[in-house]
Parts: C-alpha cells; structure tokens; sequence
C-alpha cells in the first residue's frame, strides 16, 4: 500500500492551533482534554457530555472488545484511553499531526495506546483495524483553495483508506463540522488566518459522494445545538481563567480564542454550520469505477 499526497492541512497549519500549549487548552477544556462537540443530556457536565460522545462512538463504530482500533485525528487521546481503558480494545493506535499531544499520550504511558505523528495519508499499518472512529478531524482534510472535484477526490482517498484498513462489515464513526446554510463566501477570513490554517468544512452532500459505492451510511445524525452548547461552555470556562490563559499565551491569542467560540456558538446556533455523526459501513466488493 502505497501512501498519499496529504490533501488537506499540512502538519504546520496544524501545529499552529493545536501546539500553542498543552497547559492553555487545560485551563478550559473538560478533564480528558476532549476537543470536539459534546452530546448532552440535559443537566450533563462538560465530562459527562464529552464521555457519551466516545461512547457513542465507540458504539457506533463497533470497537467494544475488539483487538485493533484506529483513531484518526486522536487529540491528546480521550478516545484511545476510553477504547482501552473501559471497552475491552486491545490495542487503540491513534494518529495526530500535532507534536504536543502525541507528547503527551506518550507521557500517559497508558496500556495498549499508541500515538503516532502522522497523516492519515501517510499511515501504512502493520494489520488491518476492527474498527475505526474520526472525531473533529475532517474539517482538516481538505483546502480553502480546492475545487470541489478535487476536494471530493481528496476526501474519497480518507474512505478509501478506511475501507482497505477494516474486514468486510466493518465500521467507521465519523464526526464532523459541516457548511449547512452557508457557503465558503460566508465565512469570515479570520477563522482561515487567525484560527485554522489551510482547513475547509465539508459538505454533507461531498462526503456522501466521497463514500458512495464504498461505504453505507447506516445513521446519521445533526448535532448542531449541541456545538453551540459546547462552544459557550467552553468560552465560559476560558473567560474564568482568563487571567492564567494571557499569562500561558498573551492578551491577543485569548482574543483570538474568546471571538472564535462566540462566533461558532453563534454559527451553530442559526445553522450556518452542522455537526454530523455519521455511521459508515464498508461495502463489499467496492465498486470503484
Ligand atoms: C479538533 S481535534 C479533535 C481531537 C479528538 N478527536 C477529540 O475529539 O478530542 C483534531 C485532530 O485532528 C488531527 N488531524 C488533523 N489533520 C490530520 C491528518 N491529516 N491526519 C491525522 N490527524 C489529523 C489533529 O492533529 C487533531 O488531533
């Protein structure tokens, strides 16, 4: 298997937002580090909400006691530590382009996690995976300046990869923003110059075209009021630490940070942007052509 050309953010872009310190993303993120919309039940804790989203996951991709799971985009590993740690999986590998948190899985010395620095384009496994689960990173897998053919192409090469890592009837959970009553024109530069490099959102209607004939959509669902949730609860528990997050990153980097979670609450609130999850599974033979 031979590897690809990175279709999306490259690792700098990446680095920019998710290296600028592990210590300033604790002071606001939930205990696990987990940075992608919650699922809340009405009177859940930031933790509780981040917990049944893994679960959710984990359930959807039907990892629960497998031997070999992948987690594409991994973060600072809550899904890995989850999938070892409370669902039975041998071994979680999970791949990130930021160097600061693949450290600091590393630093976890948790059993059966394994946190890699690579691409999902890059990665060439040593044996095929049970299960796969993508949470909050498909919004990097594509750019600004891509056509919407070769952006289709480039995401095409992600279920294409997936497919070949799972047995027949496997199953990818994916979870991602996505434009909904918008177009790229409506979105404000800042969020490409200030926030997130080189990274554009899908449509629903581009990833059901990348996946078709490889992939079954099992259940889908549009989480939207539960980013708009989560963005406030995040902005709210950045501004009660204000002052130690301008001493970790300075006065115009919390700025940064605080308008971008205003602005996504908003943005998720009146439908400019959609979160999906999204249940896949692998169609067998794939009818490639
Ligand atoms: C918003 S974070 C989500 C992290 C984690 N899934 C969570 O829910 O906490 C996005 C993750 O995607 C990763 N990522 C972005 N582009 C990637 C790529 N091409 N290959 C692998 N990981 C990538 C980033 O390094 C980061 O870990």
């Amino acid at each position: 298997m031979s590897t690809l050309p990175n279709p999306g953010a490259s690792a700098k872009a990446i680095q920019f937002h998710y290296d600028i310190g592990n210590s300033f993303y604790a002071l606001w993120l939930d205990s696990s580090l987990t940075y992608s919309c919650a699922l809340w039940d009405d009177h859940d804790t930031l933790e509780a909400a981040q917990r049944a989203k893994i679960d959710y996951h984990i359930e959807k991709s039907r990892a629960r006691g497998q031997a070999r799971v992948l987690d594409i985009g991994c973060g600072w590993g809550s899904t890995l530590h989850r999938l070892t740690s409370n669902a039975g999986v041998r071994s979680a590998t999970g791949l990130t382009l930021s160097q600061e948190q693949a450290a600091y899985i590393g630093q976890q010395r948790w059993p059966g996690v394994h946190a890699h620095v690579e691409s999902w384009s890059d990665h060439v496994p040593s044996a095929p995976y049970d299960a796969i689960i993508s949470i909050g990173a498909f919004e990097h897998f594509a750019k600004l300046d891509q056509s919407p053919k070769d952006k289709i192409e480039g995401y095409r090469g992600f279920f294409r990869r997936c497919h070949e890592w799972l047995p027949p009837g496997g199953c990818l959970s994916l979870q991602t923003m996505a434009y909904e009553n918008s177009t790229r024109a409506d979105f404000s530069p800042f969020f490409a110059s200030q926030i997130f490099p080189e990274s554009d959102l899908p449509r629903l209607s581009e990833i059901a075209s990348a996946s078709e004939r490889l992939f079954e959509i099992v259940s889908m669902r549009n989480d939207r009021a539960h980013y708009a949730r989560t963005s406030l609860e995040w902005r709210r528990r950045l501004l009660r630490r204000r002052l130690e997050a301008v001493a970790l990153i300075g006065e115009d980097a919390v700025a940064r940070y605080d308008k971008y979670l205003q602005l996504w609450a908003i943005g998720f609130h009146i439908g400019t942007m959609g979160l999906l999850r999204l249940q896949f599974r692998k169609l067998e033979p794939a009818r490639l052509h």
